[in-house]
């Protein structure tokens, strides 16, 4: 017998996709394609769930059929199959209220196997619990499943969604190298070496940004690119070596207008593909962020907020808290948290590890059982460390009420702002604390420099951000200096940033001296840029939203990884094309390379 039985006349086109049956075709004939879900043999009659993208459909076939029934019988899952025949409705009683097309059902006149296919190494239902390196070996079958076709197929209305407003708000598309020097966004580089020019590489672009100052420079007004970077950092659910950003750029625009574009963008985002209303956003200024909720990217669903007590324990005897709160460089604080008290000591230990991961040396802790019963009422393994009037004090600051916790940390700022920030979150997710479902704002007022452990400035966006004083002022006092550089962040997660450039090289050339960067240095990296600024740049600034964090947090999925169709592991790796792979040793040899572990490359 071959593949295919009883072809009818019929036009073998496809005339729907299987999701989209339904009562209207009732007794029309369809022609569908797609593979098989599942395969039920019910006493004589075979029933066939055929998948595309669209969804499912049931095919019947009743060994009237002949040759299709025979076939049919053989047809296993994920096999490729064409299959014509009639729409006809369910009875009352076997109508699928679950399924789209559960009214009705296909009655096979034709079928044709396109494709036989092996069992499936794992079962491609909505509740994979197979591991993510099974599923990444074998992407293309995980990809099939429902829930990751409709991840991408949302990405792709929302990259379409933003072309159209950015197309409307007369926005250019205009593509940047992806061969080019090193751009500076503080990752690594990914190199390319050259074959042309001997001992020299090319770096993949971490982000467009110096190109797209330069057509600024050229006079395109309004760029924008959905283009791909390549970062070597450190990953984690949030970061891919290779992701994509949403890239735009403008200029004469001040920092509001820029802002007020980009919150248009994602508002209408939200309302056109997810029927989400937001208000406006706020704008918070980043030492606020930092001092209220230890972090630049604050989770507003979480009403919970850190509140320095440095003061009231500057002369406690308990020296985990006086030696913080004397220190200027040093923090105590204290975070509240409502309905903690039912905490049992082993999730207590539990935040106390998680805390350290954050660096944190522990996780004081005082649970209160019965405000009205004073100190009777509170429980510890800190308070007899405190005279009386401290911790009465302390309790009236954060207004505790009956059957709250409070967690203190107490280190040098950073440590105690990392760690209480990520707790924050932490327990807001654990104790489901969220008050609502998102919390879009912006973080505004960035220093423009911080110091490395090495007493070195870095730039804390990138060195192009225009601060918010004159060159002579940067200079004077570089560490109280802000930025005009704003981010975008929803329930905790930086969305996009961006900010007003420089676009005098005076202002330029300050900003790399302050950097440590010399002039032979600026001039052989960026000499390109320096020139440019000399010839009539105007005034620009820009951002870049995260494509693929965007579609994440949409789809309420916990990984980028789930919304980026090949994605890399957490080691950088694709498990399914095994890249990084090795290279022979004549293509090493036309690239001039020698490799140190000569075990890496294999013989050519
Ligand atoms: P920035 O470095 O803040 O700015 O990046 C902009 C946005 O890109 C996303 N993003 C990432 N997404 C996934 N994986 C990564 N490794 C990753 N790194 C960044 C984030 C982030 O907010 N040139 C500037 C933009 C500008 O100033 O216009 C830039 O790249 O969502
Ligand atoms: P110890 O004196 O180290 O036994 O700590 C007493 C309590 O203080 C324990 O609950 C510790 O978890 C907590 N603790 C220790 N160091 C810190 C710190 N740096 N910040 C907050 N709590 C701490």
């Amino acid at each position: 017998m071959t593949d295919s039985a009883s072809k009818s006349g019929a036009s073998s086109r496809r005339s729907d996709y299987c999701g989209q049956v339904g009562l209207a075709q009732v007794d029309t004939e369809v022609s569908l394609y797609g593979w098989v879900d599942r395969r039920r043999d019910h006493g004589g009659v075979i029933f066939i769930d055929l998948r595309d993208r669209d969804g499912i459909v049931q095919v019947v076939f009743d060994p009237d059929t002949g040759d299709n029934f025979a076939l049919a019988d053989k047809v296993r899952s994920e096999y490729v199959l064409h299959v014509q025949g009639v729409v006809r409705a369910r009875s009352e009683a076997t109508v699928n209220p679950d399924m789209a097309t559960g009214a009705i059902e296909v009655y096979a006149k034709s079928l044709e196997i396109l494709n036989h296919a092996e069992t499936p190494p794992f079962q491609l239902d909505e509740f994979t619990d197979v591991g993510e390196d099974v599923r990444l070996k074998y992407r293309y079958l995980d990809l099939r499943r429902n829930d990751m076709q409709q991840k991408l197929r949302l990405r792709s209305r929302v990259s379409s969604n933003i072309r159209s407003f950015l197309d409307r708000e007369g926005f250019l598309d205009i593509e940047t190298p992806i061969l080019t020097r090193a751009t500076p966004e503080g990752a690594r580089d990914y190199l390319v070496p050259s074959r042309t020019h001997e001992g020299k590489f090319f770096a993949l672009p971490q982000s467009p940004q110096l190109f797209k100052q330069l057509l600024m420079v050229s006079g395109f007004d309004r760029y924008y690119q959905i283009a791909k970077c390549f970062r070597d950092e450190d990953l984690r659910a949030d970061r891919q070596p290779e992701f994509t950003q949403i890239d735009i750029e403008t200029t004469f625009m001040s920092e509001p207008e820029i802002m007020d574009m980009a919150e248009q963008l994602v508002t209408e985002l939200f309302a056109d593909v997810m029927d989400v209303k937001f208000d406006r956003f706020p704008k918070m200024p980043y030492a606020e962020a930092m001092q209220d909720y230890g972090s630049d990217k604050p989770d507003l669903r979480i009403p919970l907020k850190l509140v320095d007590v440095n003061d009231l324990m500057s002369t406690v005897e308990f020296k985990v808290f006086n030696g913080p709160a004397n220190d200027p460089e040093g923090r105590v604080a204290a975070l509240k948290v409502p309905g903690g008290s039912k905490l049992s000591r082993k999730e207590i230990d539990g935040y106390t590890d998680y805390v350290g991961i954050y660096g944190a040396k522990g996780l004081a802790w005082v649970k209160v059982n019965d405000r009205a019963a004073g100190l009777e009422g509170l429980q510890s393994p800190i308070l007899k460390f405190m005279p009386d009037e401290t911790v009465l004090a302390l309790m009236d600051r954060l207004e505790v009420e009956d059957g709250d916790i409070v967690f203190f940390g107490a280190d040098k700022t950073n440590i105690v702002n990392e760690a209480l920030g990520a707790l924050r979150c932490k327990l807001g997710e654990d104790l489901n604390l969220y008050t609502c479902e998102w919390a879009p704002l912006w973080v505004v007022d960035f220093p423009m420099f911080e110091k490395t452990d090495s007493g070195q400035w870095t730039a804390l966006h990138h060195p192009f951000t225009a601060p918010s004083c004159s060159p002579e002022a940067l200079e004077a006092d570089p560490g109280t200096a802000l930025s005009q550089a704003y981010d975008m962040v929803l329930n905790g997660t930086e969305l996009g940033g961006g900010s007003i450039r420089i676009h005098r090289a005076e202002m330029q050339s300050a900003v790399f001296r302050l950097l440590s960067i010399s002039e032979e240095e600026a001039q052989e990296k960026f000499g390109f840029l320096l020139d440019a600024l000399k010839y009539g740049a105007p005034p620009h600034g820009g951002l870049a939203f995260g494509l693929d964090r965007l579609v994440m947090l949409m789809s309420g999925s916990s990984s980028i990884r789930d919304v980026i169709a090949f994605p890399k592991t957490q080691s950088a790796a694709c498990v399914m094309t095994e890249a990084p792979g090795n290279v022979d040793n004549k293509q090493l040899r036309e690239l001039n390379i020698k490799l140190r572990q000569v075990e890496a490359a294999k013989p050519s």
